[in-house]
């Protein structure tokens, strides 16, 4: 779960190298040259110099790091070593996560009570800076019948902070909001579209599953399917800024809510999530199976500047400076700045 694309890519060259010099009955010093290239590649420094590679299982590669001096303002590490293996979480100040647990009853206006769990950091799986990605853990949302009521329900919503002047914006391209239940037709919510930013507003993304409350109806959903019975899938809106949101459930009785009590909301990497239909029986089925959380994909850029012109020089804080790193102004959803592209290493001939 913790592997990265780039050392994939990097233990990936230097066998068939090898295999085909001794074929060739090259001489030694050739082997060790191809030998010497391949170490060369892989240690190719991620990092600034002096700076930690790595917190546990996840590389950590420049404009990111751990230590001070090693990273770019917003892309600070926090590496807990209180895990075994150590794991890494976003500390930039903007960036958090966290559940508001709300009772509602069908027919109410208002939420009977509503409590706002602590803000946690954003844990991280790992970071491309070639595609200008990062994954990370999000929060499953539920709605859970409760009381032994039909219309009366307990919402975990998830409500993820990605700091409006930060570096992190939610890829639109890389991930889905995905609903799962018996009648799940998730939202997300965010200030950001209200005229004033004092109120919230809803965003319906077309996604519904309904199963209409009939038991016979259950024999619709399908394993691996997500088109509207028992799961479905919305698209990101391409345009908008999502940096605040939170996603959220319409309701309505449940006929079914002893077999049936849950549904689910999450925002989640695209084909992440495989539906399975057990996971519409029981309660608090996903949450409970992820408890780490989900994964989903951050876009990340350098928001206040660009790449410099030929001949210009680089600001004092351009990003870019790992030897095998070139700048990229940033284009579509994400037009914020730039982001820093890497290099492909080219793998030597072997054939001349
Ligand atoms: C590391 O994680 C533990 C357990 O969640 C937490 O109590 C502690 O505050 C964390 N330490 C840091 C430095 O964030
Ligand atoms: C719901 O019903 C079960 C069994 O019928 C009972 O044990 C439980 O206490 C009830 N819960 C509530 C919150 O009323
Ligand atoms: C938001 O602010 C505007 C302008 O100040 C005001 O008219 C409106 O009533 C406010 N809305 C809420 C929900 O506070
Ligand atoms: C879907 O797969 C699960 C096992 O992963 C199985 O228990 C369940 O019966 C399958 N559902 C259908 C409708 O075949
Ligand atoms: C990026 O944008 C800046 C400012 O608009 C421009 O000077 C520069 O040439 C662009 N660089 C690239 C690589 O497109």
């Amino acid at each position: 779960m913790t592997t990265t694309r780039s050392s994939q890519s990097h233990h990936s060259q230097p066998l068939p190298i090898i295999l085909v010099l001794l074929a060739a009955a090259a001489s030694t010093r050739l082997i060790l040259q191809a030998a010497a290239t391949a170490e060369q590649d892989e240690k190719q420094p991620i990092t600034l110099p002096g700076c930690p590679d790595r917190c546990g299982d996840t590389l950590i590669p420049f404009p990111f790091g751990t230590k001070p001096g090693c990273f770019r303002e917003g892309f600070q590490v926090t590496c807990n070593d209180s895990f075994t293996p150590h794991r890494a979480f976003l500390a930039y100040a903007g960036v958090n996560q966290h559940i508001a647990e709300i009772y509602y009853k069908v027919g109410w206006h208002h939420p009977v009570w509503r409590t706002d769990h602590g803000n946690t950091a954003l844990e991280l799986i790992d970071i491309s800076v070639a595609d200008g990605e990062a994954r990370a853990y999000g929060l499953v949302s539920s709605l859970c019948n409760a009381a032994n009521l039909s219309g009366d329900y307990v919402a975990k919503c998830q409500n993820l902070a990605l700091g409006e002047r930060g570096p992190f914006l939610l890829s639109v391209t890389r991930n889905l909001l995905v609903g799962v239940g018996w009648r799940v037709e998730p939202k997300i919510m965010s200030y950001l579209w209200s005229a004033y930013r004092n109120s919230t507003y809803e965003f319906s993304l077309a996604c519904l599953s309904d199963l209409m409350g009939m038991p016979k109806l259950l024999q619709l959903a399908t394993n691996g399917s997500c088109s509207s019975r028992g799961c479905c899938q919305a698209a990101l809106p391409e345009a908008a800024p999502l940096t605040d949101f939170g996603t959220w459930f319409s309701i309505e009785d449940n006929p079914m809510w002893q077999t049936n009590p849950c549904t689910y909301a999450m925002v989640v990497e695209s084909d992440w999530y495989r539906f399975s239909t057990p996971d519409l029986y029981g309660v608090e089925v996903l949450p409970r199976r992820y408890p780490r959380g989900i994964p989903f994909v951050l876009d990340f850029s350098i928001r206040n500047g660009a790449c410099p012109g030929k001949g210009q020089k680089p600001p004092p804080d351009y990003a870019c400076v790992s030897g095998n790193s070139y700048c990229a102004n940033a284009t579509g959803g994400a037009a914020h700045g730039y982001v820093c592209r890497h290099r492909r290493v080219q793998a030597p001939k072997t054939e001349s």
